[in-house]
């Protein structure tokens, strides 16, 4: 969900709504927001869907004020509805709050506020929260806002940025944070808070980072006074600057954002390769290690989500095969339930995450973090919680991705690892420099691969013909690209609602081939590598069953071309264990056509957020 608050000089609801647009990547099923009005009333308005109706409505509801708070949702308790949206609202309608994260104790305190005369409108657990600082403003802490807050989440359990304003403390915001990233801004034209820098990249470049347990109090003037648990003053709260080219985040021409993120991917590698060769080889100073430690590394721990998990799996195989180093590669949410870790006194932890907010990737952190691992980070967006958290950072620069679904991330992230996997090789004997170099070359030649594949996105759009109707497909590859075929996968049924599997080709005789039937469409990643024959031997079962066979296969294979439908051609890759990072790039394409004819949105699927900020 995203968070933004405003209270200065000017009208606040078009800030606020502005705010909540770039902030729907975190979540747009519904979205909320309310205005302390001159007649000192709260006014709002609030509905299911996406930020743009919530403004149309807004334009006949004459929010006037210059203090008010907003919420762009991604529903975790209680359906996506008008009443479900944030704000909330107290009993009085003097005190509206919204809310980010998860109230575990949410049942018990409902239970203990409706015994106590409280009713609720909604089925969310951020309600409480209102009712809660109702109580404490109507009792111990009468006319202080900020004590009121305290004295409500000191009952909370759970995670929380929560934003709250109050009709009787005219001229101010509350907000306070508790594993729910939330940053805050004081400018001459008023204060702003918001749950990332994104809306605030217009304002300001300069924004004040809340750590967990603080909370603050943000007036007119532009004053923010940052408090820790105890009610102190936080002296040197820590801040950072925004190194955020808002411009990025637009169009520019584009149909959709995942078609500029796609476009964009053979300069986003080239950017994070500049400058990373150097005399000794690799230059990976981000990391944070010396040549001792890096060298001592004898297990890691790659721990991500989603997309940013397929890149994990990539990055196991290049660590393992160029490094020598065994590799767990784990989804985060399974990881963090598992009893035991099984790790060394020289185990290294990597987190790989897009945007640095993903909650199940930063609890995984934590709890590697505590067992004495040291946390390394791969991730795009600067500042974001994984990148303070951790103790090395490797930026991907891939620029803001505004697209649900991952693209220029992935391959960006793929490169990243690729060159750490490099660096390790480098620190721990198993490549010299020339080795090293020689590998560098091969990543260097990824753009002008990528570019080649972009001039083809006709075959995709042909290609596309076959899932127009289809229900279901299945995607295979062997090796590196069983991944692909995952990532392929997941595309596809992110973005077109079509159901899509992936599976390692081999194991397609052990189920999956049940699925196939005259016009199944099945995918086939078959490039020339040393599994290509038995992919293709694959590919004939497939055809065998009457199944419609799509492969991506290297210029020139004839073997393919004969058997296949459509073929998604790539141009030779010089080291097989690089292609995934080009001929994933022909699934991507894949998958926007095949969405846009089934008229999706392909930016904004239905259900996703581009960041899941709760476990
Ligand atoms: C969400 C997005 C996915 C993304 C995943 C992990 O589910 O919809 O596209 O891959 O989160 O995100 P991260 O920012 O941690 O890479």
């Amino acid at each position: 969900c995203g968070i933004v608050g405003y209270t200065g000089k000017k009208q606040a609801a078009q800030f606020l709504l502005d705010g909540l647009a770039t902030l729907e990547y975190r979540g747009y099923d519904s979205a909320g927001v309310e205005v302390l009005s001159p007649d000192g009333e709260l006014h709002g308005v609030k509905c299911a869907g996406r930020v743009s109706i919530l403004a149309d409505r807004c334009k006949t509801a004459n929010l006037t004020g210059t203090t008010g708070i907003a919420h762009t949702r991604w529903a975790t308790h209680g359906a996506p509805t008008d009443k479900n949206a944030h704000p909330h609202l107290d009993c009085t309608g003097r005190i509206a709050i919204v809310h980010n994260g998860i109230i575990e104790n949410y049942r018990e305190l409902r239970s203990y506020l409706a015994r106590n005369g409280h009713t609720f409108a909604s089925d969310t657990d951020s309600e409480v929260v209102a009712h809660l600082v109702e109580d404490a403003w109507d009792g111990p802490c009468k006319g202080d806002l900020v004590a009121a807050v305290s004295n409500a989440v000191s009952r909370l359990e759970g995670s929380w940025a929560l934003a709250v304003v109050c009709a009787d403390a005219p001229d101010q915001l509350v907000v306070a944070r508790n594993g729910s990233p939330l940053v805050v801004a004081s400018t001459p034209e008023g204060a702003y808070a918001a749950s990332d820098v994104t809306p605030l990249a217009s304002v300001t470049a300069h924004v004040i980072q809340l750590e967990n347990g603080q909370i603050a109090r943000l007036e007119k003037s532009g004053k923010v006074t940052v408090y820790d648990a105890e009610g102190t003053t936080v002296e040197h709260p820590s801040t950072f600057d925004i190194d955020w080219d808002a411009s990025a985040a637009t169009l520019g021409g584009y149909a959709d954002f995942m078609e500029k993120e796609i476009a964009e991917q053979p300069e986003a590698i080239e950017r994070l390769l500049k400058s990373r060769l150097g005399e000794k080889g690799i230059l990976l100073d981000e990391l944070r290690m010396s040549e001792e430690d890096l060298a001592a590394v004898d297990r890691i721990f790659i721990i991500a989500c989603g997309t940013s998990y397929h890149v994990g799996l990539i990055a196991r195989t290049l660590i393992q095969t160029w490094a020598h180093v065994p590799v767990v590669c784990e989804y985060a949410s399974e990881f963090n339930y598992e009893q035991d870790v099984l790790i060394t006194e020289h185990t290294l932890c990597m987190i790989i995450t897009q945007s640095g907010e993903t909650a199940d990737t930063l609890t995984a952190a934590r709890r590697m973090k505590g067992l004495g691992c040291k946390v390394f980070a791969v991730t795009n967006v600067l500042g974001s919680s994984a990148a303070r958290e951790s103790d090395g950072v490797l930026y991907v620069q891939a620029g803001p991705e505004v697209c649900v679904c991952s693209t220029k991330a992935y391959t960006a992230q793929m490169v990243a690892c690729a060159l750490f996997a490099l660096r390790l090789a480098q620190a721990n004997g198993h490549m010299d420099a020339t080795e090293v170099s020689g590998h560098y070359a091969d990543l260097a030649t990824l753009p002008d691969l990528i570019r080649t594949v972009l001039s083809r996105a006709w075959q995709d759009k042909q290609a596309a013909a076959v899932f127009r109707r289809a229900h279901s497909a299945l995607f295979l590859g062997r090796g590196v690209n069983s991944t692909t075929a995952y990532e392929g996968a997941l595309k596809l049924k992110e973005i077109s609602y079509l159901h899509a599997e992936a599976y390692p080709a081999g194991e397609m005789k052990h189920g999956p081939i049940a699925l196939l039937e005259p016009g199944f469409p099945v995918v086939a990643i078959v490039p020339e590598d040393r599994v290509h024959d038995k992919t293709v031997s694959n590919i004939q079962e497939v055809i065998a069953r009457g199944a419609t066979c799509v492969a991506v296969a290297t210029d020139g294979d004839e073997s393919v071309a004969s058997l296949c439908e459509h073929v998604l051609w790539i141009p030779p890759v010089e080291d097989e264990l690089l292609v995934p990072i080009v001929a994933v790039v022909h699934l991507q394409v894949l998958a926007r056509y095949v969405a846009r004819s089934r008229g999706c949105d392909v930016d904004k699927p239905r259900n996703l957020a581009k960041s899941v900020t709760v476990e």
